[in-house]
């Protein structure tokens, strides 16, 4: 049934009798995220069921309709009959865009602010607080809360991959109960054009579609090429905008220029800045040499399509991109040099200043403020440029010193696509590990600015880099529970941070979401077990809570003993183990069970890489029964260790190996990824002992995996006996880098 609020609704909330218990003791105060500016506990507590909903002006009920929305959503609302009142009031002695007041007592519950948004942020803490309210009372409370930054952003790029607009909507939907309120959306780059601008039909005619790397390129049956790629219709980017502006968000869209363009040259060559642009979308993930030639047809052509795109996005910044632009094709092309002298410019650097300048001028015309990755500081931009902080904090503290203001996203620290733990069990993406309470510990007020300086840090922002992850399910787990910890860190006060603490409140979060129906990473939650040396040890990555183990096969419970030291390997052993907080339990129970085999085989993931080029968790190029593998590995430098290998009486040497379409643009660094020569026509898998220059102690011919899809099980015997522990080295020959080999596990057979 849905609630229409005209002067006053009544709503029974919570099943059961409508009678009003009488002064049960108060419940504990609720575990909100983000933290409130200052909340003040009471005296008693608030009956929800039977409460009456109050809301008059279009803001109010606004308000009203999200909390009552939450509450069905979560399945904790049912409507019924009246009593006490939830009243949602304008007020404008509330100071702040944000702001608002939320006082509940015994018998009534009022939010206040002056704004519509501070309104439905008010709702947004009620609904945590009736959420969590197990027994259907609110413990009173005072809350006075403002956020500590205006931009609490997050980025999704849906060029690498595409997610449906119902995705979009869902995620705006749950960064709104973060009170997160930027969405940077990246909607161009090389791989892909996800907005129609009319004027330039091609741009997704041609823009929006490719082909892509390797077997996922191919229909296996016919062998014909398989297109990837999509759009977002006009209708669908208006339906979101307004979408995003009922949770107060506002949307940031990204059209790059004027590198990361050759989605853009392709669909219309005559923006190219090199005689022979490509004719398609890349499907290589990385830096790649397209550039807009900066002259006339581009900004005649770039004026039109930002017509459209503001047409389309209310808000006040325009994101131009900016970033990763190498200038290779403009120092190659004679006409850009001589524009570059014409103009008087230092060199490229300065004519990317220049163009962006230009760019910028068109917005301002507008009434729009451009915004760009921090390489838009290289070649001096419009004083009102707003900058991105990427490349570490440099460029915002770069930025913040000569005035600009910047939005905090460093890598690798807010870039999701890290990945989250050492786990073999988290989603692909890069090899960082940028975990739960490291993040939490980010430093939101560089020390090196001072206090006037800044007041230039609009806020922060994470990005989520798509590249490896092709689900929507891979994409919420890299974002959530993260996306949550940085609205903490952007709206909470910096003085109230406390790991302890916010993990209780992160677990609470999560039974909300739970609740709603919502997914998000759980693998950091439960315990991982490694044997080495003679001895288990158990780790649990979130570092939330503690772990709770059995040794007898039993499931592990909240009364097992609690895991305090490594177990002792025995030859047989069953472990199960799971983590709990408040004797609640975090993510699912893991049962291992190591025995005599088990110091004989290893996963690569618990290998060590022998470089720290690009390690990335991607995904097995062909499907084995429906599932793909994750396989890890350094792309630039294929090559595993595993440490003390024991290999007194092993006779053959058993490798799990999958491949994965080298389509990494690396440019100049593609010179560094070299390979030993093959001596079959498919490769080997090399086995070295004492470290990849130690002698040969296997060769495994590729042939056999080379014919088949996803991860394939090769052996090889060890032709001369090996005595004692040695330190064992894997890597592969191939003549070119596609398809790039990876070891998935290693087995010494006895
Ligand atoms: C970026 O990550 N290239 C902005």
């Amino acid at each position: 049934m849905r609630v229409t609020l005209r002067i006053a609704a009544v709503l029974a909330l919570f099943a059961g009798p409508a009678a009003v218990v009488a002064a049960p003791p108060a419940p504990a105060p609720a575990l909100l995220l983000p933290l409130p500016a200052s909340m003040i506990t009471g005296e008693g507590s608030f009956p929800l069921r039977g409460a009456s909903l109050v809301a008059k002006d279009a803001g109010e009920r606004a308000a009203a309709d999200r909390f009552v929305a939450l509450l069905d959503r979560s399945g904790a609302a049912k409507l019924g009959g009246s009593a006490a009142t939830i009243r949602f009031q304008r007020d404008t002695s509330i100071d702040g865009e944000e702001a608002y007041r939320l006082e509940v007592t015994p018998s009534t519950v009022t939010v206040r602010a002056s704004t519509d948004a501070g309104l439905f942020y008010g709702a947004e803490t009620l609904f945590q607080l009736a959420a969590s309210a197990s027994d259907g009372r609110i413990a009173a409370v005072t809350i006075d809360d403002k956020p500590a930054f205006a931009w609490r952003g997050m980025m999704l790029d849906s060029v690498r991959h595409f997610q449906p607009p119902a995705y979009i909507e869902q995620l705006l939907d749950r960064m709104a109960t973060e009170k997160l309120n930027v969405f940077h959306w990246h909607l161009t780059d090389d791989q892909g054009w996800r907005i129609p601008i009319d004027r330039y039909p091609r741009l997704i005619a041609v823009g929006a579609w490719r082909t892509p790397a390797g077997a996922e390129g191919r229909d296996p049956k016919t062998g014909k090429p398989v297109r990837y790629g999509g759009f977002y219709t006009k209708d669908e980017i208006r339906r979101i905008v307004a979408y995003a502006a009922a949770r107060h968000i506002t949307i940031v869209p990204e059209i790059e220029m004027p590198g990361h363009a050759t989605a853009m040259v392709a669909a219309y060559p005559e923006l190219s800045s090199t005689p022979t642009p490509p004719t398609v979308p890349s499907s290589d993930w990385g830096v790649l040499p397209n550039l807009l030639n900066p002259n006339d047809t581009t900004f005649t052509f770039v004026d039109h399509v930002l017509d459209e795109v503001m047409a389309l996005f209310p808000g006040q910044y325009i994101h131009v991109g900016g970033d990763e632009a190498p200038k290779d094709q403009w120092k190659a092309n004679p006409r850009i040099q001589a524009q570059i002298k014409a103009l008087g410019l230092k060199d490229e650097d300065a004519l990317q200043g220049w163009f962006t300048a230009c760019i910028g001028d068109y917005l301002q015309k507008h009434g729009r403020r451009l915004i760009g990755w921090d390489e838009i500081l290289g070649g001096g931009v419009p004083a009102d440029a707003t900058v991105m902080s990427w490349r570490g904090m440099d460029g915002a503290l770069k930025a913040a010193h000569l005035g600009h203001d910047t939005v905090l996203a460093p890598a690798p620290m807010l870039y999701l696509d890290n990945r989250q733990s050492d786990s073999p069990d988290e989603p692909p993406g890069r090899g960082d590990i940028e975990g739960w309470r490291k993040l939490y510990g980010f430093e939101t007020a560089p020390p090196s600015l001072s206090v006037d300086e800044r007041r230039h840090i609009l806020g922060l922002q994470v990005n989520l880099w798509t590249e490896h992850l092709g689900t929507t399910d891979f994409v919420d787990r890299m974002i959530w529970p993260r996306a949550a910890i940085l609205a903490e860190l952007g709206w909470s006060p910096s003085a109230q941070r406390d790991w302890s603490p916010f993990a209780r409140r992160l677990k609470t979060e999560m039974a909300r979401w739970q609740a709603l129906g919502w997914s998000y990473d759980r693998t950091p939650l439960e315990p991982e077990a490694k044997l080495d040396s003679g001895t288990i040890t158990l780790s649990q990555p979130a570092e939330m809570g503690e772990i709770h183990v059995t040794t007898d096969g039993s499931e592990p419970t909240v009364r097992s003993p609690l895991y305090t030291a490594p177990i002792t390997f025995t030859g047989t052993n069953r472990v199960a183990a799971q983590s709990f907080l408040d004797g609640a339990p975090l993510g699912l129970p893991r049962r291992w069970t190591f025995d005599d085999a088990s110091p004989f085989t290893r996963a690569a993931t618990a290998m060590q890489l022998c470089s720290n080029k690009l390690p990335l968790r991607i995904q097995d190029d062909g499907a084995t029964n429906g599932v793909r593998r994750i396989l890890w590995g350094d792309v630039m430098q294929a090559c595993w260790i595993w440490p003390k290998a024991k290999l007194d009486g092993v006779r053959s040497i058993v490798a799990d190996v999958g491949s994965v379409p080298f389509n990494f643009a690396l440019g100049a660094d593609l010179a560094s990824v070299t390979f030993r020569a093959p001596t079959t026509a498919a490769g080997e898998l090399e086995v070295r002992r004492d470290g990849c220059d130690g002698p040969r102690i296997a060769v495994i011919p590729l042939a056999p995996a080379a014919r088949s899809t996803g991860v394939t099980r090769l052996s090889a015997p060890l032709p001369v006996a090996v005595q004692g522990e040695h330190d064992l080295c894997m890597t592969f020959t191939q003549r070119t880098p596609n398809p790039l080999w990876l070891l998935d596990r290693l087995t010494l057979n006895r």
